[in-house]
């Protein structure tokens, strides 16, 4: 079967990229609004793009009325954001999280989260967070027209906290990390499935 997602309708389209684009990690994205509300929600049309500079990207969509997420004015607002890890004990904040609360409604008082100041930018941690990445605004990309615009947020991660004894040999250890992963629909996945497969190396 071919599928041509230039002549489907959004909703479609949308169910047929989430479902090819599995598993897809999360990035639980913490800003301060002109309001000085904290918000937080939930993106998992993210993906690391650059090692040094450590450059992070995700995807915010329009609301279906075309209207921008809290996410977007925030950073445009405030250039910069925190993107925090979600692991298996936090699913469920996480999941409440996302609800479209008004601009006015902090997200980590409606989801029982604490926000913790960050050493370099304006935006929040989340505390109970095992990662937060503390990142600049670098550049925006934009995609689709109104009411289905899509803009891609660039940042450089400036700081990473990460948990006491998260951090095995310089690699934050997977097994503890327990982070878990977006599917298609509201399907989830966990990492305690894993298997090790040595990638081939060259003399190059
Ligand atoms: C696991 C998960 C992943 C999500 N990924 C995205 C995404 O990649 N892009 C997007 O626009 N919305 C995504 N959403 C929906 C947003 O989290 C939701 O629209 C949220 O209300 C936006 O909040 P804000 O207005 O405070 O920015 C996702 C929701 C969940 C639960």
């Amino acid at each position: 079967m071919k599928i041509d997602p230039r002549h489907m309708d959004y909703r479609d389209a949308h169910h047929l990229l989430i479902g090819a684009i599995v598993p897809r990690p999360i990035a639980w994205v913490s800003t301060v609004g002109e309001n000085g509300v904290f918000n937080l929600a939930p993106f998992s049309f993210y993906a690391g793009l650059s090692v040094k500079p450590a450059i992070v990207g995700f995807a915010v969509g329009s609301r279906r009325d075309g209207s921008p997420k809290d996410t977007l004015r925030n950073v445009l607002f405030r250039k910069d954001f925190v993107i925090n890890v979600v692991n298996e004990a936090l699913q469920d904040t996480m999941n409440t999280s996302a609800t479209p609360f008004p601009p006015e409604v902090s997200e980590f008082e409606k989801a029982g989260l604490t926000p913790a100041r960050a050493d370099l930018v304006k935006a929040p941690l989340v505390a109970e967070a095992p990662v937060s990445m503390e990142c600049q605004l670098r550049q925006i990309l934009e995609f689709g027209e109104f009411p289905n615009q899509s803009s891609f947020i660039i940042g450089e991660v400036l700081l990473m906290h990460v948990k006491d004894g998260l951090l095995v040999n310089g690699a934050i250890d997977v097994a503890q990390l327990k982070a878990i992963g977006r599917l298609e629909g509201d399907n989830y996945c966990r990492t305690g499935d894993r298997f090790y497969m040595q990638m081939p190396r060259n003399s190059l």
